[in-house]
């Protein structure tokens, strides 16, 4: 593995091994002790949108692998002024080891994985969010053991996260129901790699059918960074049916998880009393993020 640019290009061995790295690193952490995996690393993070969880975790993992991450807002960098991906690969490419980006279109990231000489990790575009859903699979084996077999479930906008989510819970052998609006669905690439795991996946525009059984739900955001302009749109599309609420939860299984990768707009996705009453494996989510990219991060850097 040289690059994390989306999940469609892992095998499910590379995604367990990252998995299984990353509690060994959490173990460790909560354990005092921290292996200075990434000394005279340096890894630069690239943001186009704004970012709390991964700007945050990157940073600091990178710090506590004893290594040193710069924070490169594409305001700043002359990319922000037109300077071609091209010639800002090829230039950090000789200084940096490894490049972190968030960024509009995946074409970008792949291009810098492309032309760069270093490994390039995906910090979120608008067709995936692979850093997230190795957290969330993750949180998944922390709370529930095997996977096999398990059902989750999304509910909302067919977005980076929908995707991701359908590639990763399949590749581990979990089944899935997507429920999204009609044209609102998950991207075609990602319903074609699905299509291959027969019954195991499900879309519906019908969030009560999919809900049916879960053994997790996930949600995001009805309108995602990039979107602002769709919000009157998409609220009218999404409002009273793709949420997350507690007549959607008495459907699911006994003990059935929640799941959001935050930030979330209570009464919306995800009613406040719900989120509440998950906030535990919310925030177990966000904080594995730390240890799933620090994993990452030594699986491609070291
Ligand atoms: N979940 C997530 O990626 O959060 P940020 O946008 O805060 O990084
Ligand atoms: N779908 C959301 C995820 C944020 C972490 C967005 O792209 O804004």
């Amino acid at each position: 593995m040289k690059h994390l640019l989306k999940l469609l290009d892992c095998t499910p061995e590379e995604i367990k091994e990252i998995l299984d790295l990353a509690d060994q690193l959490k173990a460790d952490r909560k354990r005092g002790i921290e292996k200075p995996l990434l000394s005279g690393k340096t890894l630069g993070m690239i943001f186009q949108k704004s970012s709390t969880r991964t700007r945050v975790s990157f940073e600091t993992g990178m710090y506590q692998l004893g290594g040193h991450a710069l924070f490169l807002s594409s305001r700043d960098l002359q990319i922000g002024r037109g300077e071609p991906v091209e010639d800002t690969a090829r230039v950090l490419s000789r200084y940096l080891d490894g490049i972190m980006i968030r960024t509009f279109a995946q074409k970008e990231v792949e291009d810098l994985a492309a032309i760069g000489s270093i490994p390039v990790i995906n910090g979120l575009t608008d067709f995936c969010h692979p850093c997230q859903v190795l957290a969330d699979l993750m949180t998944l084996r922390e709370h529930m053991g095997n996977l096999n077999g398990k059902k989750a479930v999304f509910i909302g906008d067919g977005n980076n996260m929908a995707n991701s989510l359908i590639v990763g819970c399949l590749k581990m052998g979990m089944r899935f129901s997507a429920a999204c609006p009609v044209g609102y669905q998950p991207d075609p690439i990602v319903l074609d790699f699905a299509k291959g795991y027969g019954a195991a996946f499900q879309l519906t525009s019908d969030p009560m059918e999919a809900a049916k059984g879960a053994d997790v739900v996930f949600t995001d955001v009805w309108a995602s960074m990039g979107q602002e302009d769709e919000r009157a749109l998409r609220e009218k599309v999404f409002a009273g049916i793709y949420q997350v609420n507690a007549e959607m939860m008495s459907v699911t299984n006994p003990g059935c998880m929640v799941q959001h990768c935050l930030p979330a707009h209570r009464g919306e996705e995800i009613t406040a009393d719900v989120f509440e009453a998950h906030a535990n494996e919310i925030f177990d989510e966000a904080e594995n993020r730390l240890h799933a990219q620090k994993a990452v991060l030594v699986k491609l850097l070291a």
